[in-house]
């Protein structure tokens, strides 16, 4: 059906469905008149609707359609070589007041942003379609789930956030004549004038803006078409402007994978696990057991984000807001997580990877030998002499959650599933042992809210350097990192036996500099001890900084790489690193001033006089 707007503008809207929801078609009616687009494509989220577009890509340039027997349905898009990742440093939370933001957030007042966002989206939007994005992150209809509605011009977002979300014309439905929704306003930001010819990945390699408003729930980026800057249901709603709602109203966003563990005995558990990013979140939840253990069974509910609200049963249920996965694809392969490579066959959006002569994909780690002669990502000739990386190190897959072998059969339940445990875990070459309980509810929170991962040599030339990244959501909570941890404090309460809260640390060094735990597979060992912890069927040992196994209380069988000895040494708390750690924690505490809650002062005085005595 093809609509004309109004008499006031001749722009042609193209829909397939009815708009009954006042607020929305008002809201798209004034983006219309801002951003002056050619077109408008109301999105359906039909197949026929994504082949369209994705053929309109391949024709401007903007994918290329990888070798259909190779790779069926999939594509590769190359970006800017300015447009690579997320952009931290022009990411704002623009509430009204600048203490709500924090210290660890960049703030701007509200009427100033939205006077920049205001003069950078008049026109932007020039010779371009806007398409319309109703979207629901988790599924459709589901009490924890939300809606958006995203505006943009760029196709790229449209065909990857059908991946990532549930999307299309059912989400109009469930909105209804009155269902509220976080409207998200993206541009590329470059305008075409009349005539121009487009380029093929257009952004503005000078202005980014990734805006969040916290007190009215909107969300505008401006510059970018990359991933958390573009695909705005993803960082931006389900973390930033998710964690205030939860804050608001009693539940939690969290920057956490989500995995079910079955033991061979068919009973099932499932575990929250937070990790920073480049930690190998994507990999522990798919997860393959070792040979000797496959009595145990791994599945993914989510990879990256989880809500979580207490039930009615009084325990902690979670969704995964999200439908499919961007992981990252180098170190991606058949040893490090066979259920991802299994994913990738077909139906796929690559960004920034390789191209081989045939028409198929690589990146760094993907196979031991590299291929003689590829394409980069910028679409330079490549050969593994050139010294260049192949692949973007932030190279990216988009793939349906449902092309995941291993996906969980609840992964879809409105309901969410039960919560037994919350895991968190930092790179620590030092320090941090490979797995510890804590003592209670207050004193994981801590544990939790002091996570921080060490930078290596190779990466900035300073060894043993400990960025903070608090629950692993430093560049994703949407408020201030004090009354976040106040939240999460009060938020065991709200259940009636709030789960255990582990730490783990897959990164721990020897002397050599090599890592001392084999970690993939071979993390289910852990994983293991902590099911049994939750069944009180594992045996642990009370330390300074919680329960911790010994040797024995751990099933080793197959396991040749990991002897007492080494355990010993993942497992060792050395009073004098701790004594500096917990002295470090102040430095991080103090930024954040009198937010920060009571409690963890008393917990650290606790801690530091346990290490001294
Ligand atoms: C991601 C991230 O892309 O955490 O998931 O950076
Ligand atoms: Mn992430």
């Amino acid at each position: 059906m093809i609509n004309t707007l109004s008499s006031t503008t001749t722009v042609s809207v193209q829909t397939s469905y009815a708009v009954k929801n006042i607020k929305l078609a008002k809201w798209v009616s004034e983006a219309i008149a801002l951003c002056k687009p050619d077109k408008v494509q109301w999105c359906d989220g039909s197949q026929e609707e994504v082949d369209a577009l994705c053929k309109e890509m391949v024709d401007s340039g903007m994918l290329l359609r990888l070798n259909s027997e190779l790779r069926p349905n999939s594509f590769l898009a190359r970006s800017d070589i300015s447009d690579v990742a997320r952009v931290e440093e022009r990411t704002y939370i623009c509430s009204e007041q600048e203490d709500d933001a924090g210290p660890t957030n960049n703030w701007m007042a509200p009427t100033e942003a939205k006077g920049i966002l205001n003069n950078l989206f008049d026109g932007c939007m020039r010779g371009r379609t806007m398409y319309v994005i109703p979207f629901s992150m988790g599924p459709l209809g589901s009490k924890i789930a939300q809606i958006g509605v995203e505006i943009t011009d760029s196709p790229y977002v449209v065909a990857s956030m059908r991946i990532m979300t549930r999307m299309g014309k059912e989400v109009v439905e469930v909105l209804g004549e009155a269902g509220e929704f976080v409207p998200c306003m993206h541009t590329v930001g470059k305008p075409l004038n009349v005539g121009e010819k487009d380029v093929a990945w257009p952004c503005n390699p000078d202005v980014k803006y990734i805006c969040h408003f916290p007190e009215t729930r909107e969300i505008w980026s401006y510059g970018s078409g990359y991933g958390g800057n573009a695909l705005l249901g993803k960082k931006c709603f389900a973390l930033r402007i998710a964690s205030t709602m939860a804050r608001d109203e009693g539940w939690l966003a969290e920057h956490m994978l989500i995995l079910g563990l079955e033991s061979p005995q068919g009973v099932k558990k499932y575990i929250a696990a937070a990790f920073p990013s480049a930690c190998g979140k994507t990999n522990l939840a798919m997860l393959v057991p070792p040979a000797e253990l496959s009595g145990w069974k791994v599945t993914t509910v989510g990879d990256d984000i989880a809500w979580i609200k207490p039930g009615e049963d009084g325990k902690f249920y979670a969704i995964n807001p999200e439908a499919g996965y961007f992981g990252v694809a180098p170190g991606t392969s058949e040893k490090t997580n066979p259920n991802a490579i299994r994913t990738l066959k077909e139906n796929c959006i690559f960004t920034n990877v390789a191209l081989t002569p045939d028409g198929d994909v690589w990146w760094e780690g993907l196979t031991d030998t590299p291929p003689a002669q590829l394409t980069d990502w910028q679409g330079q000739a490549w050969t593994p002499e050139c010294g260049r990386p192949a692949a973007h190190p932030n190279a990216r897959f988009t793939v349906s959650a449902t092309s995941c072998p291993s996906l969980d059969p609840q992964w879809d339940d409105p309901a969410g599933v039960p919560i037994s445990a919350f895991v968190f875990g930092g790179r620590r070459a030092t320090t941090v042992p490979l797995v510890v309980e804590s003592l209670s509810w207050d004193s994981g929170v801590y544990m939790a809210a002091t996570l921080g991962s060490e930078t290596t040599a190779a990466a900035i030339g300073k060894v043993g350097q400990v960025r903070r990244d608090p629950m692993a959501m430093l560049p994703f909570c949407g408020y201030n990192m004090g009354d976040y941890f106040t939240h999460w404090l009060e938020m065991g309460a709200e259940v009636d036996s709030a789960p255990p809260i582990y730490c783990v640390n897959w990164f721990r060094l020897d002397e050599k500099g090599k890592f001392m735990w084999p970690g993939f597979g071979e993390n289910l060992r852990v994983l293991k001890w902590i099911f049994n912890r939750t069944e009180k069927k594992a045996e642990a040992v009370k330390t300074e900084l919680g329960w911790m196994p010994s040797f024995q209380d751990m099933d080793w069988t197959g396991c040749k790489s990991v002897t007492e000895e080494k355990f010993s040494k993942l497992m060792n708390v050395d009073a004098k690193l701790w004594l500096t750690e917990i002295e470090s924690h102040k430095e991080f505490f103090v930024k954040l001033a009198d937010k920060l809650p009571k409690k963890f002062s008393l917990l650290r005085e606790k801690m530091l006089a346990t290490f001294t005595r």
